[in-house]
């Protein structure tokens, strides 16, 4: 579904990605780890335009991701992001976060995107918090509200940019049931993070990424118990030992 071909991106003098391939399969789970400054949130960028890569192809179920043409926006809303931070209107309630793109960007009708989005919101354990607003919900439920969000506009694939690092370890938790569950129902995710328990569990493949290449791919289980290069070696001593 998601192909990156030879993907190469410079910020100026600085080459981010040095040629990266990859494939995300439909309903495969991919998590993609790397130190900080590795390129991964410039890779997840590319993959739905928010970000121009200068040389390779990025295509979504055989559509080419460019930025300058307008299937660009049947893209971002078929591929949609989850950040690190979860970046809702603070004066929007719960419910009103999830529907915003539905109704403005899809043009969904409001009664129909209000009864989905109360659906997802159930779905992710926060019924109860439709009306609520940003500031009165923990930052894993605001984490799942962004979940809801991303889900909403019926994505065929969700990134996720370290959806957990932002939040206290006690919230950790309920944002990676959510992501499981989602995981379990088909649905299509590339996840950049540093929960190698999630990965091992939950991912179908695991990708390091160091110095703006994918130095090791393979089954989570593989890459997290056996890697195959130093570089991979190290990172993972790094982080299991944190
Ligand atoms: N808009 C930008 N302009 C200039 N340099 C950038 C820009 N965005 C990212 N970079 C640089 O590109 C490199 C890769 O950044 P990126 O954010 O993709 O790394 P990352 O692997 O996601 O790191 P982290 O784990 O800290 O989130 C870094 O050196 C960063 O400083
Ligand atoms: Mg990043």
């Amino acid at each position: 579904m998601i192909r990156l071909e030879n993907i190469h991106k410079r910020f100026g003098d600085l080459e981010v990605l040095k040629g990266i391939d990859v494939e995300v399969a439909q309903g495969e789970v991919v998590c993609l780890i790397g130190a900080s400054g590795s390129g991964k949130s410039t890779l997840l960028r590319c993959i739905n335009g928010l970000e121009s890569h200068d040389d390779g192809r990025v295509t979504i179920d055989g559509v080419e991701v460019d930025r300058r043409k307008p299937s660009i926006h049947d893209i971002r809303t078929s591929v949609t992001m989850v950040f690190q931070r979860f970046n809702l209107f603070p004066h929007r309630t719960a419910l009103e976060n999830v529907i915003e793109g539905p109704i403005y960007v899809k043009g969904e009708p409001r009664r129909e995107a209000e009864a989905h989005g109360r659906a997802l919101l159930d779905r992710i354990g926060l019924a109860t918090k439709a009306d609520s607003y940003p500031a009165s919900l923990s930052g894993g439920q605001q984490q799942r509200v962004a979940i809801a969000r991303a889900l909403a506009m019926r994505p065929k694939a969700i990134l996720f940019d370290e959806p957990t690092s932002a939040l206290d370890p006690e919230l950790v938790g309920e944002v990676l049931a959510a992501m499981r569950d989602l995981a379990n129902d088909g649905m299509t995710m590339l996840v950049v993070t540093h929960e190698m328990g999630f990965a091992r569990e939950v991912g179908d493949r695991v990708l390091f990424m160091d110095g703006g290449l994918i130095v090791e791919e393979g089954p989570a289980e593989s890459v997290l118990t056996d890697p195959q290069h130093d570089r991979t070696r190290d990172f993972l001593r790094r982080v299991l030992n944190k």
